[in-house]
């Protein structure tokens, strides 16, 4: 078992580099279901999820190829079989299920092992379906299965109840090659969701946004081979100008893009965080006095719901009361115990987090339960008093690739140990 050790670190310094996002390669991998030709994906990090992923391409006779040194992804899936089995991969990872759409599109068919609520909540699907079922499929529920058939997809109007990420991606995808004109309503507007877009227009995709949370596709006859780099991980880079903000540090975040992170630089700033923006990246400066803040996640342009776990670890360190609500998933304050075991005051009223700061953490064994709450552990860990050990961090690989190596070039003592 690997376990991540971090001890108290009294100064960050230097500058990082920001992968590609976690949350648009994987969208963009199912995408190249859709295309017959070749590929080229730049600057992607073989995360455990993206592993999943291109593994269950290539299982279905996609050809894919990685270079460790250029890190290109090159997909082709000129050969792809459809899905008609379960399969083990999907089960492994939710973000599988973004297959169905690319599937249904170019195959008319899929059938794919339903998956599974997490650690973080239940996660639904029934707004995929939706949009399935919209543009023409028959959708038949099995043992533990879904199978999805449609003759033709015919473009039609989707409104979704909720601006489901996966769920804009996948009927995005749908209907990418369908016979006419898909809207959907109430959409996603993550930055993630406008990668796909501008990856799949790229191909030969027609798709545009319509205002507000409308986006508008028209169905193409075909799409085409082509070079693409995913955007930067907004949620990796909130990340470490956290642990700047934690550690009352300075430092540099190289190649992220200063619009997607707005709701966490407005939030960092509320807490007393200087952020300038620099050639080719931001500064941090956490070097200033702290004010607590209250903090309610949401869809896109809100608060994202994944940096609210390394919030938490920021505000259990900042004098007085903050307020955590997360409304976008039941059950994502997985952390608290682990950050109480670590002496911070924190209590739990329904969705919401009251946070008494100004504790001295201590550093003890926590465990990591989800990707997030992993990472919000290691920030932690920045500020604990001697050593903090984080189990169960196959969570934090899933997202974060090389995690220690990245803290300790900023200087931080960190090590991943196997006991
Ligand atoms: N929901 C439904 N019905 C549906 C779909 C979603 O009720 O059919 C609910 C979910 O249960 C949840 C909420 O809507 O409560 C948000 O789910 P959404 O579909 O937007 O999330 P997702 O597509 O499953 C992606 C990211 C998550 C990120 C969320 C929200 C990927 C691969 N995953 O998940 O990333 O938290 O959007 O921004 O893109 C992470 O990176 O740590 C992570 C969990």
């Amino acid at each position: 078992m690997e376990k991540i050790i971090v001890k108290e670190t009294k100064e960050l310094k230097g500058e990082v580099d920001i992968s590609s996002a976690k949350n648009s390669v994987l969208p963009i991998i199912a995408g190249c279901i859709l295309c017959p030709e070749k590929i080229v994906l730049k600057n992607v990090k073989m995360l455990e999820d993206v592993q999943v992923i291109t593994s269950l391409l290539r299982e279905l006779n996609s050809e894919v190829e990685y270079s460790e040194i250029t890190n290109d992804l090159v997909i082709n899936s000129y050969n792809i079989n459809p899905l008609e089995e379960t399969n083990e991969l999907v089960r492994k990872m939710r973000a599988s299920f973004l297959i169905m759409g690319p599937m249904l599109a170019r195959f008319g068919r899929c059938k794919i092992s339903l998956p599974g609520g997490c650690n973080i909540g239940s996660r639904p699907i029934e707004l995929h379906l939706k949009g399935f079922k919209a543009l023409g499929a028959n959708i038949k529920q099995g043992h533990g299965y879904i199978e999805a058939t449609a003759k033709k997809l015919i473009g039609n109007r989707i409104y979704l109840d909720f601006p489901s990420v996966g769920a804009t991606e996948n009927i995005i995808m749908a209907s990418v090659l369908a016979k006419g004109t898909t809207i959907i309503e109430n959409a996603a507007d993550e930055p993630e969701i406008w990668d796909l877009i501008n990856f799949l227009n790229k191909m030969g995709a027609d798709i545009y946004g319509g205002g507000a949370r409308k986006i508008i596709i028209k169905g193409v006859q075909n799409l085409h081979g082509i070079t693409h780099q995913p955007i930067y991980d907004r949620i990796e880079a909130g990340t470490f100008m956290v642990a700047a903000a934690i550690t009352n540090s300075m430092i540099k975040i190289n190649d992220v893009n200063e619009e997607h992170l707005m709701p966490i630089i407005e939030k960092l700033k509320e807490c007393g965080v200087v952020v300038t923006e620099e050639e080719n990246g931001i500064i941090v400066d956490g070097r200033y006095d702290k004010s607590t803040a209250d903090i309610k996640t949401l869809p896109h342009p809100g608060f994202p719901t994944d940096m609210q776990p390394q919030m938490m670890a920021l505000l259990s360190t900042i004098k007085g009361t903050s307020l955590i609500t997360e409304t976008v998933f039941e059950n994502r304050f997985m952390h608290v115990p682990e950050l109480l075991r670590m002496g911070a005051n924190i209590k739990i009223d329904g969705r919401t987090a009251v946070i008494e700061g100004c504790t001295k953490l201590t550093g003890c064994d926590v465990n990591s339960t989800d990707l997030r709450a992993g990472a919000a552990l290691i920030l932690a860990g920045l500020v604990a008093e001697g050593e903090t050990r984080v189990g169960e961090i196959h969570h934090i690989d899933r997202g974060y690739k090389n995690i220690e190596e990245k803290f300790r070039k900023l200087g931080v003592n960190i090590e991943r140990v196997t006991i």
